[in-house]
């Protein structure tokens, strides 16, 4: 049988620092868990620009679509601020979405004991947390037509349209399901069917999947606005919650900073299923290439990692290794690892990149 493949895109900044000790982490899962992938690299964003002349290549772009998972570091930085739009790094990001059409944007919110204290809110109510934001990503408001901005009489006028067809509901409610039989089994869909036909028919057509196809799955709805209170309320009500592009950005947004810092938040991007049923899959952290901190080995690795952690339960049904990926981060955060951005100003002296990635290969040890 031949090996699950991962294309690794380092990219710009601290992408590569990061990405650094995510393939000692891949090393020992093959070492240790016998789990072996045939990892290939290759260039994104400035990094791919310098080499080529474009932020993504045709053949780099062929091998994303080939592989099981590819994963992602961080494209961009000030040294290409001035590049024409057609080729700055962000488009290299783009292309790869838009061409393996992820529609599904994963974005979880988890929350480690030893870092509750990281929350703008009491740390019972975020401590232990873990739910997923399912983010409609490639639809809705940001792309429907008619858009624009026109005259009309002596006003001007701004137009943006919330548009969505059944398959594109279907289908990002069916990755949400999905995810949940992986999780506890719990959907909560989100919309404002009170006031939007786009509403009610997501609402009915996301109870119309999970009668047909997912009985199993507890599913309820709630009104976005009622969702945002509920989830800075009480937010370990949630397992997963499901919405459209544009609620799910705001969504999205306030529940990572429930948990603390950029350095922890891992994303994932999924697509259609592929002949092995697995989905087309992009994992990246959700920071970007910290120019202020990059070459300086103090990156916090832990998102890029957690990334890492998503593909191994999302693209290659590895469930229990993710899981102990997991509590590998949260016992070696327990036993006080600390990159600067996980510390106060009078924190003591912080871990390098690789120190940290040590401190999570050293409780992963510590799970055999
Ligand atoms: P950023 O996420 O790169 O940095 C924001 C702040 O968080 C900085 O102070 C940075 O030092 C800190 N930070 C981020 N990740 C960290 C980590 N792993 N460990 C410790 N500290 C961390 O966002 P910013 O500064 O707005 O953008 C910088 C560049 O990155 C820009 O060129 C932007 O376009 C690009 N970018 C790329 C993204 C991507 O590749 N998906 C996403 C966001 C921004
Ligand atoms: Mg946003």
């Amino acid at each position: 049988m031949t090996p699950p493949s991962i294309l690794i895109l380092p990219g710009d900044g601290i992408g590569p620092e990061v990405m650094a000790e995510v393939r000692r982490v891949i090393d020992w899962f093959g070492a240790n868990r016998s789990l072996n992938f045939e990892v290939i690299e290759d260039l994104v964003g400035g990094a791919a620009y310098d080499e080529h002349g474009t932020p993504l290549t045709d053949d780099t772009m062929a091998k994303a679509q080939a592989v099981d998972a590819v994963l992602l570091g961080a494209v961009g930085g000030p040294k290409y601020d001035d590049l024409d739009f057609s080729v700055k790094p962000e488009r290299g990001l783009l292309r790869l979405r838009k061409e393996m059409d992820l529609f599904s944007n994963l974005r979880p919110a988890q929350c480690f004991d030893a870092l509750a204290d990281f929350s703008s809110l009491k740390r019972d109510v975020v401590a232990g947390l873990d739910i997923m934001i399912v983010r409609e990503l490639t639809s809705g408001i940001y792309f429907g037509e008619p858009r624009g901005i026109i005259e009309e009489g002596n006003e001007r006028v701004g137009i943006n349209t919330q548009r969505y067809t059944t398959s594109e509901i279907v289908r990002v409610a069916r990755s949400a399901f999905e995810l949940a039989r992986r999780r506890d089994g719990k959907v909560c869909s989100m919309e404002k069917a009170n006031v939007m036909e786009s509403g009610i028919l997501w609402r009915e057509e996301v109870q119309k999947l999970r009668d047909e196809e997912y009985p199993d799955i507890e599913l309820s709805h709630m009104y976005a606005d009622a969702g945002a209170m509920q989830l800075v309320r009480w937010p370990k009500q949630f397992d997963v919650i499901v919405t459209d592009n544009l609620f799910g950005d705001l969504l999205s947004d306030a529940a990572a900073m429930l948990t603390g810092s950029l350095g922890m938040l891992p994303s994932a991007s999924l697509g259609a299923p592929m002949e092995n049923g697995m989905p087309k899959a992009l994992y990246e952290p959700v920071h970007g290439s910290a120019p202020d901190i990059a070459g300086q080995g103090k990156a916090n690795p832990i998102a890029c990692i957690l990334s890492f952690a998503m593909a191994l339960r999302y693209s290659f049904d590895q469930g229990e290794e993710a899981d102990r990926l997991e509590k590998a981060v949260e016992n070696a955060l327990a036993d006080g690892a600390r990159t600067g951005d996980l510390m106060g100003p009078d924190g003591g002296t912080p871990l390098s990149t690789s120190g940290m990635g040590d401190a999570i290969l050293k409780a992963l040890d510590e799970t055999l």
